[in-house]
């Protein structure tokens, strides 16, 4: 369920009309409910405490959309966060996330990033592979702190969906073998700067399938049984995130409800507790962009190009996993027309979508891309000098823009020309 409903001003996040956000803040423009934020949240973790996971930790992932102002809506609900640089550690501990709730995850972590998250005190590093981990030892020894670690296997489980992000084959970067995890583990305990406190995996992104996720987690199950066996310490084991959304053309995702009973099952009796990477399906559907037409091109042989504000480098998940987004008018209309909606970047790649069966839109009629609140904004870039577009939290009646759009002034800025040129 989200708060994007029709009402007498057409679609509205919450009680705030898209149009009035469109017309005071301009297109495009990302918008939030956080109300849906916290619905999802507060879904997700009671599903697994009603599944009878005690205490989870609820690691949001940060990537989805790093906004601060989001971290701070999850973060006071208790959320934690899943980090993978530096960066998105500030932003999660800018957000009143207590480091003990922080999550450092990432296959290429550098030394001044693992030296930041030590002396924050996060909770948790997950560790990816073996160079690595001597290098949050030598780091921790530097500092004179013990590394508090995680490692990351890679279950060698195929969770279907795009392969652009799937995560837990093999062939994939991501995290050692189970036969390295247990050598590795050991390693560890004997080292005198790092603290082995778990273990984690992470299969993909956008699951709609819960066999892949339950192959994955009874092999993790093993694992934990296996290091317990030795004995090993062991207090946390990390399940990921991945957990898929409806986007509406794709096949409907297990409710939350489904995927807690799930762990909760394989996990039954496992003296250690969980730790969950959600990111999609706390964010996605709790955002729209919202774009305005600016003019509808029709060629002579048929094609309609609905050519709107916003383009691939605002949202660039269909251009880059072909990845479908529901486009509704904001206000309401009736009939139909087939369009290619693109946006003005210089890129055939530039398309949202192609002859798809849309209302008659024409120049100033406003659209909203639904879903677009995970992996949105968070992935936008300046591509052809456009300006990072805003991003608006709405509350009720009530909604503030939680990041402005620069000014060309400011982009410009950024550039210097060295004397000798
Ligand atoms: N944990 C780790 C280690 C991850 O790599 C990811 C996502 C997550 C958690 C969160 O996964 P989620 O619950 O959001 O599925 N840009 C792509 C998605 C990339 C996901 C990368 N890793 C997209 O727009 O579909």
């Amino acid at each position: 369920m989200n708060h994007f409903e029709y009402g007498p001003e057409g679609l509205a996040c919450e009680g705030v009309p898209l149009a009035r956000i469109a017309a005071e803040v301009g297109t495009p423009v990302y918008v939030y409910s956080r109300a849906t934020l916290e619905r999802h949240f507060t879904v997700f973790r009671d599903a697994l405490v009603k599944a009878g996971v005690v205490d989870p930790l609820v690691a949001y992932a940060v990537k989805a959309n790093s906004n601060v102002a989001v971290l701070k809506v999850l973060g006071d609900l208790g959320a934690g966060a899943d980090t993978v640089s530096e960066g998105e550690v500030r932003r999660a501990l800018a957000a009143g996330i207590p480091a003990e709730r922080i999550v450092f995850s990432g296959v290429g972590k550098k030394r001044e990033e693992i030296a930041f998250a030590l002396k924050a005190g996060v909770a948790e590093i997950n560790v990816e592979s073996e160079p690595e981990m001597e290098l949050i030892a030598a780091v921790a020894a530097e500092l004179g702190v013990r590394a508090k670690i995680a490692f990351r296997v890679n279950p060698d489980v195929a969770a279907g969906g795009h392969a652009k992000i799937a995560t837990g084959k093999s062939e994939n970067k991501f995290g050692v073998s189970f036969a390295e995890a247990a050598r590795l583990y050991a390693n560890a305990s004997n080292n005198a700067a790092l603290d082995p406190i778990g273990v984690a995996c992470h299969i993909g992104s956008q699951i709609t399938d819960l066999e892949p996720m339950r192959a994955a987690f009874t092999k993790m199950r093993g694992l934990v049984e296996q290091l317990i066996g030795e004995g090993l310490s062991i207090e946390r084991l990390d399940l990921g995130g991945g957990l898929g959304v409806p986007y509406f053309n794709h096949p409907e995702p297990p409710p939350p409800s489904a995927f807690a009973a799930m762990v909760a099952e394989v996990t039954k009796g496992l003296p250690v507790k969980l730790a969950f990477e959600p990111g999609r399906v706390i964010a996605a559907n709790a955002g729209v962009m919202v774009s305005e037409v600016i003019h509808v091109h029709e060629r002579p042989e048929g094609r309609k190009f609905l050519v709107i504000d916003a383009a691939m480098n605002d949202l660039v998940r269909p251009a880059m996993y072909d990845a479908f987004h529901d486009i509704r008018p904001v206000h309401a209309k009736t009939g139909e027309s087939v369009y290619d909606v693109v946006g003005p970047v210089c890129e055939t790649g530039d398309t949202f979508t192609r002859d798809r069966a849309l209302p008659p839109f024409g120049p100033g009629d406003l659209v909203a891309f639904m879903s677009a609140g995970a992996y949105g904004s968070a992935m936008a870039s300046e591509y052809n000098t456009r300006p990072l577009i805003p991003e608006v939290l709405v509350d009720g009646d009530r909604y503030a823009v939680i990041r402005k759009r620069p000014t060309y002034d400011e982009m410009l800025a950024r550039d210097l020309i060295p004397e000798w040129v």
